[in-house]
């Protein structure tokens, strides 16, 4: 495994994450298990896999309760990081907004540490920006909670740069969270550029563009209607088939290397500059086998160039 600093933090993280959002059981099909799960989590550890990264929502709270169990035992070699700011209606566990106020925040914060059965997490994050988010109460919150020491480190996830500096006008900031993959370029703008300057670190999202980019999908497939992917429209229409026939011919270069094309996929975000960590969703023990694998590979600069030009030419995205 090869593992980076984040940002300015003292933690040295390893370039694959483990995302657990899946771990939740909602939105992602009906093939999730929480033994599975547990597996997963702990086969990450033996492959030096150290950064997991969860949040409340997920599964409102089931996710946590989950990687909760996994923790046990395992406490030292664990980055935990969490995120904080969605609602959901208890009733029917749909989410129905969120909520950064200092009050919701100190709240959502002692639950996920009760679920995760910690006395302190390692990485809190705000899940998210919205318009009218009180930022800077938000921000003098999560001070707050490192001082009282339930909290390591503070990040944020889903903000534009301007919320990030009015953030880090009243709180540090050890990492940010955007979404990111090969057709997914949209922070290569501003948001990097800054996170450079400013020595943020940088955990991506969707690195596989939830499954797209493992190059398992053919064109027919469908998804249930409990899956996020049945209304993703990347997955559907003549979007899904121009991504089908750009992954082809990427396949070809993984199969140069003795790569799939899940590897591809995570080694091209660790390899643009900025990047630390690829969060990778994983639900059974062997996607995190294959995607562990992505780490340390360094690609040339002519294969980022025929990634680019095989993206242009298909016109994926
Ligand atoms: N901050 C935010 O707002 C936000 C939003 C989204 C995600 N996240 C975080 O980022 C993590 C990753 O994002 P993501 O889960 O959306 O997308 P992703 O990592 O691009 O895709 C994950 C999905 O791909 C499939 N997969 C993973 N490894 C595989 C392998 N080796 N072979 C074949 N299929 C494989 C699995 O689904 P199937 O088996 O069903 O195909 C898995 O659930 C999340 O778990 C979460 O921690 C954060």
């Amino acid at each position: 495994m090869e593992y980076r600093k984040l940002g300015n933090s003292d933690l040295e993280v390893s370039v694959i994450g483990f995302g657990c959002w899946a771990m939740g059981k909602r939105y992602w099909g009906d093939d999730v298990d929480d033994e599975l799960s547990i597996r997963a989590v702990h086969r990450a550890l033996d492959l030096g896999v150290n950064l997991f990264d969860t949040a409340d929502c997920y599964g409102s709270g089931h996710a946590e309760t989950v990687l909760g169990q996994a923790i046990k035992g395992h406490r030292d070699e664990m980055i935990i990081a969490t995120k904080g700011a969605r609602v959901w209606d208890p009733a029917t566990l749909e989410i129905t907004g969120s909520d950064i106020s200092a009050k919701h925040m100190i709240e959502a914060c002692n639950a996920s540490l009760k679920r995760l059965g910690i006395d302190y997490i390692d990485l809190y994050q705000v899940h998210t920006s919205y318009e009218g988010a009180p930022i800077e109460e938000c921000a003098e919150a999560l001070v707050k909670l490192q001082e009282e020491g339930k909290i390591r480190y503070i990040g944020v996830s889903n903000y534009p740069v301007e919320d990030i500096r009015r953030h880090m006008a009243k709180a540090p900031l050890a990492s940010v969270q955007p979404p990111y993959n090969m057709l997914n370029r949209g922070i290569e703008k501003d948001l990097l550029p800054f996170c450079i300057e400013h020595n943020i670190g940088v955990l991506v999202y969707g690195p596989m563009a939830q499954g797209l980019l493992t190059g398992k999908y053919k064109k027919g497939d469908t998804w249930p209607e409990t899956d996020l992917r049945h209304n993703n429209p990347r997955f559907h229409g003549e979007r899904f088939e121009r991504n089908l026939a750009a992954i082809e011919r990427m396949k070809k270069i993984a199969e140069r290397y003795g790569k799939t094309m899940s590897q591809l996929a995570v080694a091209w975000c660790l390899n643009q500059p900025g990047i630390t960590v690829a969060l990778c969703g994983t639900k059974r023990p062997e996607q995190i086998e294959e995607t562990a694998g992505a780490a340390g590979w360094k690609l040339s600069e002519e294969d980022l160039a025929e990634i680019d030009r095989i993206i242009e030419e298909t016109g994926a995205g």
